[in-house]
């Protein structure tokens, strides 16, 4: 057996999940409707979530499979049981606005939202289980995007406090870490899925993600003051989707270009960091001729409220070329990139890449010197269990044990300060992207296929016992 260094004393091993993706009983006591309950699987799911399709209500034909999920709601006390079985230290998991706030501008919360929540913080508390809660996991209350716009009204900033309020106050002692949007930069990628954004015919689409994503980032540092505020020993972090660009050749052209695709995902995280908009920001919006509405009070909250640490998702690099004839690019990901030849593939084409996870936390790490935590890491696999649900899942035990390697290495050998690593999809759950159940990333099966049949019974994966092995010691066993 070969022995690894040890991860550093307390590190956070654990899952992550987000509500819409689990949780299912979309109507249970009092929720409200939200963007992500709206979006079916199919060939219309893209133009959806990109806002390019409307569709702000369950429509005749279609089948939306966050309604039902894998009911995580009626399963919570046995699925966290499974991932203390584990020896997770850590659960992300992500609240969905509408059980607390059903159309989201209400005075008062709903008492059985803020109830199930709790129950599932003491659940994860029972097993010694540090909950690590995503305020917004791409939701946004339907009611909000009907009547307001989604986030390219400033209201939303207040509704938004006034649920962070809540959650501060109810789960003061329960909660330390929050993280305050998922993927925050997915505004400008899947933007009616990142902040219900639909865009009217002949809108400055740019400009409107711009806006949104400013009253996102104030809102960001809003979080961040209260959650202070209400108890300092609450950590605040911001979440990127994350992954480096590499130039395409060494040609300076495509360096050039690569440098472009990353500050457009970085700039969300330089605010959020390091307090002010880039300068590089600032000029692209000139440039592009943007009038984004800031106020005066805006830019000292961004300052003095910045984040206690960066948490982000990594699935694979990226590749830019300033050759714009080349067109080859990845399946299947939101996010456009060129293939990687030197890459191979999951089944829906995203590229594995583990030193690319190394390369990505040393460069957040030179970039802004604070701590990291790895939310969202994982392969997306068909699994075909036996008659006992036993999935043989070597193919996802070599992913993790290929990134877990060049984790250990960039914090014994590069010195990066990294306090966690959740897996994503601990348990079985919806695709974000493509809302299929067959695209699989957990430890854990749940007996549901695409169409919503399946008995929801769960069973071990062996990759189960194989990633309870690694936590048990702290990551010198990846055998
Ligand atoms: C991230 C999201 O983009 O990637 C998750 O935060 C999502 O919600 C995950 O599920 C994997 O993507 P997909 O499309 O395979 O579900």
């Amino acid at each position: 057996m070969m022995t690894y260094q040890a991860f550093p004393e307390g590190f956070l091993w654990g899952g992550a999940t987000a509500a819409n993706q689990c949780e299912g009983a979309y109507d249970a006591d009092g929720r409200g409707l939200a963007n992500v309950d709206v979006v079916p699987i199919g060939k219309d799911r893209f133009p959806i979530i990109t806002g390019q399709k409307k569709m702000f209500d369950f429509e005749e034909g279609y089948f939306y499979p966050a309604k039902e999920s894998i009911d995580f709601y009626g399963h919570y006390k046995e699925d966290i049981a499974l991932f203390a079985e584990m020896g997770f230290k850590t659960y992300r998991m992500s609240i969905a606005w509408t059980r607390i706030f059903p159309k989201g501008d209400e005075a008062e919360p709903n008492e059985a939202g803020l109830q199930f929540y709790e129950n599932v913080f003491k659940e994860c508390r029972k097993y010694g289980i540090e909950p690590l809660v995503t305020i917004t996991h791409f939701d946004c209350p339907m009611y909000l995007i009907e009547h307001y716009g989604g986030w390219r009204n400033r209201k939303l900033i207040d509704f938004y406090e006034h649920l962070c309020r809540a959650l501060f106050t109810r789960f003061k002692g329960l909660v330390h870490y929050w993280l305050t949007f998922n993927e925050i930069n997915m505004i400008l990628h899947a933007p009616f899925m990142g902040a219900g954004l639909y865009f009217e015919e002949g809108e400055n689409a740019e400009e409107v993600k711009y806006q949104a994503a400013h009253h996102e980032l104030v809102a960001s540092a809003l979080a961040t003051k209260i959650a202070h505020e209400v108890d300092p020993d609450n950590k605040v972090g911001c979440m990127l989707a994350a992954g480096q660009y590499y130039p395409n050749t060494c040609n300076p052209d495509d360096y050039w270009e690569a440098l472009q695709e990353d500050r457009e995902n970085y700039f969300f995280i330089d605010v959020q960091a390091r307090g002010e908009y880039p300068n590089y920001a600032k000029k692209k919006f000139a440039k592009l001729g943007l009038q984004l509405e800031m106020t005066a009070e805006d830019l000292v909250l961004l300052k003095e409220h910045t984040v206690d640490f960066i948490s982000f998702s990594y699935y694979s690099s990226r590749v830019a070329s300033a050759d714009s004839s080349l067109k080859e690019t990845t399946a299947g990901n939101i996010f456009a990139s060129l293939k990687n030849p030197y890459l191979k593939s999951s089944e829906w084409g995203w590229q594995i890449d583990p030193l690319g996870l190394r390369i990505t936390l040393n460069t957040l790490w030179d970039r802004y010197q604070k701590p990291l935590f790895i939310v969202e890491n994982g392969l997306g696999a068909v699994d075909t269990p036996d008659e006992n649900g036993y999935v043989a899942d070597d193919y996802r035990i070599d992913y993790l044990r290929e990134h877990i390697k060049t984790m250990n290495q960039a914090i014994n050998e590069d010195g990066v300060e990294l306090w966690g690593y959740t897996t994503w999809g601990c348990i079985d759950l919806v695709s974000a992207g493509t809302g299929e159940m067959k695209k699989r990333y957990g430890f854990i099966y749940v007996d549901r296929d695409n169409e919503g049949n399946g008995s929801l019974k769960r069973s071990k994966k062996k990759s189960f016992a194989w990633y309870k092995k690694v936590i048990a010691s702290n990551g010198t066993d990846l055998d």
